[in-house]
């Protein structure tokens, strides 16, 4: 089993948690804090033993410059205050001085917050594309890293697979739950085993439907990935949404499976 946040003394200790902060924010408000909520109870674990917090997080896609007004975590840092009722400092950097003197000046129990990682999207997509100095460089300003972003924990990404190949890391509680649900029907299912899968993207999910092919009695897919699978099937999409690269899986799968996959 994956370790987790409690496998580790964070007294006194840098602790870098990636949350998944990528909240629906209009003008500058946020309109379903549920994710930020559901943050809680890893961030105040971490507060209670004493950790040096670093809160990294994306939001949203960083296309262009224009992009970054309306994704700043800045709201989040609000409204993360309030709910832990404890100030937050709020870095709107993701690199540098200011940053690294404001992780410097921690003390325990205090909670700091990086600007979306996906600010450095702009120069090389070096987040999305996980540089490797990128990750480096952000593993050092922790001593500890703790992954709590499910919504993310299937991609490559600087500020997840980047950050915990150079430092002691674990799961926070949010993840350690989903795992803890996923092993309840993956290791014994109870029969019939239905899987409905959504998701814009075939590529991002080629070895789960394979494993899910193996186990599941009828796999169920909806969302933006159906219409390549559609047009595996031979149908005509218009203008759905296609990985055309990932016909030939589609195909494959749909062949070795063809009651299963739905
Ligand atoms: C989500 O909202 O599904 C997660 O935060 C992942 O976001 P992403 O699809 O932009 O990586």
């Amino acid at each position: 089993m994956k370790k987790t946040i409690r496998d580790y003394d964070l007294t006194g200790k840098k602790v870098i948690i990636r949350v998944d902060f990528n909240v629906p924010i209009k003008d500058g408000i946020i309109k379903d804090d549920n994710r930020i909520i559901e943050s809680l109870s890893t961030i105040n674990y971490a507060i209670e033993h004493g950790a040096k917090i670093i809160l990294m997080s994306h939001l949203g896609r960083i296309k262009e410059d224009a992009d970054k007004l309306k994704n700043t975590l800045e709201p989040v840092s609000r409204r993360l205050a309030e709910l832990i009722n404890k100030d937050v400092v709020f870095i709107n950097e993701t690199r540098g001085e200011k940053l690294e003197t404001a992780i410097n000046n921690l003390q325990n129990g205090d909670v700091l917050l990086m600007e979306n990682t996906r600010f450095e999207d702009l120069d090389g997509k070096k987040e999305s594309k996980n540089d490797s100095e990128l990750g480096e460089y952000w593993s050092s300003l922790g001593d500890i890293y703790i992954n709590d972003a499910f919504g993310t924990a299937h991609r490559s990404h600087a500020s997840n697979v980047g950050i915990a190949s150079h430092l002691p890391n674990g799961v926070g509680f949010l993840i350690e739950a989903e795992l803890r649900e996923f092993a309840k029907v993956t290791d014994n299912p109870e029969r019939p085993y239905t899987v409905i899968l959504g998701g814009s993207k075939v590529s991002d999910k080629i070895e789960v439907i394979r494993h899910l092919a193996e186990t599941a009695d009828t796999i169920l897919i909806g969302g933006g990935m159906m219409f390549t699978f559609l047009k595996a099937q031979g149908y005509e999409i218009g203008k759905s949404l296609l990985e055309e690269d990932f016909i030939d899986f589609c195909k494959e799968m749909l062949d070795k499976y063809p009651n299963k996959i739905i």
